[in-house]
């Protein structure tokens, strides 16, 4: 760990979950971590306490006044961005339910958090971005339109596959200055968001996902939707 040269990261929905557990993972290797929030929690307050490398931040990622206003503070104490974590997202267990008793005004704002959310950020971060540079955006296997197996989740799921497009684009954008972009399904993590029947081990998923960040010469130029071991999605 002491001979790496530590990397410089941005974890947005950093105070709980999987966010959480990336920035306890980066912190562990000896790199600089800037925790991005809505608001803080006592476990990422712990972590503050005991590491002057980390940096924490609050940022609504669905207003960009926020997104700029943290994303300009930021750049007063960094030149440059080695690993964009876009990980904030929400999920409404109330959409498990019928069209007919689906809420659809709320699937604008979710699709502000989940799908814009991330371009946001990265736009913001692009001045700091480097050849090498990785953004990873956590999306969901719900974003597949390949393997769409639902009858519910319009929102969740229509805001992922938003997420799958917008991280594409991205990625062809970026591709000529050597920046990587994924876009990755972590698995159905044991957080607030996967509830009781979730199987996967957050801080293990999370060092999954380090490992893509840090080493993306491991998986193929053209794979971009990927699982949390960097086997391809379909589409
Ligand atoms: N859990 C799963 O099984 C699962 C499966 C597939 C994909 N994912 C994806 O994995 C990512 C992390 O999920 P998780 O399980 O760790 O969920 P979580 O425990 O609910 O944490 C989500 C985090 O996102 C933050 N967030 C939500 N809206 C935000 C906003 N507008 N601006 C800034 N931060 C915001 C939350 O902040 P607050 O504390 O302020 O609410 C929280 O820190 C999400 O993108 C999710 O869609 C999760």
């Amino acid at each position: 760990m002491k001979n790496m040269k530590p990397k410089t990261v941005l974890v947005t929905g950093a105070a709980r979950g999987l966010g959480l557990e990336l920035v306890r993972h980066h912190l562990q290797r000896g790199d600089h971590v800037a925790a991005w929030v809505r608001s803080s929690g006592p476990a990422l307050e712990a972590l503050r306490s005991a590491s002057p490398q980390l940096l924490v931040m609050q940022a609504d990622i669905s207003r960009t006044v926020q997104v700029r206003q943290a994303a300009d503070t930021l750049k007063q104490h960094w030149q440059q961005l080695d690993i964009l974590y876009n990980n904030a997202g929400i999920y409404r267990a109330a959409d498990l339910a019928d069209l007919a008793e689906t809420d659809l005004d709320q699937l604008s704002s979710m699709y502000e958090i989940n799908a814009v959310g991330a371009l946001r950020v990265a736009q913001q971060m692009l001045p700091l971005l480097h050849d090498g540079s990785v953004i990873l955006n956590v999306s969901s296997e719900a974003g597949s339109l390949g393997q769409c197996w639902r009858k519910s989740e319009y929102a969740y799921a229509m805001s992922k596959a938003a997420l799958n497009m917008g991280s594409l684009i991205l990625s062809r954008a970026v591709k000529e200055q050597g920046i990587r972009v994924f876009v990755v399904h972590p698995g159905y993590l044991k957080t607030e968001m996967g509830g009781p029947g979730a199987t996967d081990d957050t801080a293990e998923r999370a060092a999954c996902l380090a490992q893509i960040t840090l080493n993306p010469q491991k998986i193929p130029a053209d794979r971009i939707y990927i699982d949390h071991l960097g086997q391809p999605l379909p589409w």
